[in-house]
């Protein structure tokens, strides 16, 4: 009998439960969901499991504070950490590059314990900030780079394609482009690879319609955190999960998502969003595009970003 995958979820909050919510849905394998808080992953897992007669799954859920749950999983979500807020006295939101400090230990100490237990599993990061908290796992676990990626391009560029289906009234299906670079103000939309229905964006829109849409692209974490006064979630979870099917499907499609790069796009030792074939091995190819000079010089910007997050993180560049 062949066996079901195994989809661990560190984290069972907002984005780690509603992952475990799309995953089951759409039958990609049996899921473990844990988290520190006690009583809690196990609750949420057997609330899901109580709706699988309702929708007809038959993935089984699992919750727990331990991870001798998770041995064995094929892929391995890491949403653990602490997220985005609002402050409710100065009505400030908490950066992604404030958590990196907390969320290097949480995302550093889960990463070792997952690696023991699941020691050929793809690895995906959730936790902010996406591009620095990608370089933790990748050195803590000591895996190879293709079985580390983090999920943040397919969110970015979600959000994207949903501004631009709104502004022309047509459905998203027929939308296509990607975000690309770090996960955070800088991000880089790439209007001159959008097509809808195959003809270019630009021919469709005005030049200060793409740029709105460009600017509420980058600012879109943001918005959610005003209206809500903490980070969304059902996008994030579908993003992740878009992820986790391609993988376990093995159906090799090409999302936005961080990746180490070694020399692609003149990058080397550095974590960042481009176009990547997801497969059973993780990280298949990086597929380089060709981006014009403006593209490129927006990339350097978003780059230089992530690396003066990654500085503060102690590891050696050259290590793995
Ligand atoms: P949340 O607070 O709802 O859930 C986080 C969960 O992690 C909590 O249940 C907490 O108990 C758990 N946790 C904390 N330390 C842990 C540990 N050591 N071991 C196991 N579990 C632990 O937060 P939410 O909204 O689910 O966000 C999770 C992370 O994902 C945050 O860092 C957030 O900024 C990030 N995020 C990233 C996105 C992206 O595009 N990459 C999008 C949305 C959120
Ligand atoms: C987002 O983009 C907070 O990174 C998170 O929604």
């Amino acid at each position: 009998m062949s066996r079901r995958n195994k989809i661990t979820i560190v984290g069972a909050g907002n984005v780690g439960a509603t992952a475990a919510h799309w995953a089951v849905q759409k039958h990609l394998g049996d899921v473990v969901l844990v988290d520190i808080k006690e009583g809690m992953p196990q609750g949420k897992a057997l609330d899901l499991a109580e709706a699988s007669p309702v929708m007809g799954f038959d993935c089984t859920l699992t919750g727990s504070n331990s991870y001798d749950a998770t041995a064995g999983s094929d892929v391995v979500v890491i949403t653990a950490g602490v997220p985005r807020r609002k402050d409710p006295k100065t009505g400030k939101f908490t950066s992604r590059d404030e958590l990196v400090e907390i969320n290097r230990k949480i995302v550093g100490s889960v990463t070792r314990e997952v690696v023991k237990r699941s020691p050929d599993a793809v690895l995906i990061c959730v936790a902010n900030p996406l591009d620095a908290m990608c370089h933790v796992m990748y050195h803590e676990s000591g895996f190879p780079k293709e079985r580390v990626i983090g999920m943040a391009g397919v969110l970015d560029t979600a959000r994207y394609k949903f501004f631009i289906s709104e502004a022309l009234g047509v459905s998203v299906d027929d939308i296509h482009g990607m975000v690309l670079g770090g996960h955070g103000d800088t991000m880089v939309p790439l209007p001159h690879h959008t097509s809808i229905g195959g003809i270019p964006l630009p021919e469709l829109l005005p030049k200060e319609k793409i740029d709105a849409i460009i600017e509420r692209t980058r600012k879109g974490g943001g918005e959610i955190v005003g209206l809500l006064g903490y980070s969304g979630y059902y996008a994030p979870a579908a993003s992740v999960i878009a992820m986790v099917e391609s993988i376990v499907r093995d159906r090799k499609r090409v999302l936005p998502a961080a990746c180490m790069l070694q020399g692609e796009y003149g990058y080397k030792d550095l974590f960042i969003g481009v176009p990547a074939v997801l497969g059973k091995g993780g990280v298949e190819k990086i597929i380089e595009m060709k981006l014009g000079d403006a593209e490129k010089a927006m990339l350097e910007v978003s780059a230089e970003a992530v690396r003066s997050v990654v500085e503060l993180l102690p590891y050696d560049k050259s290590s793995n």
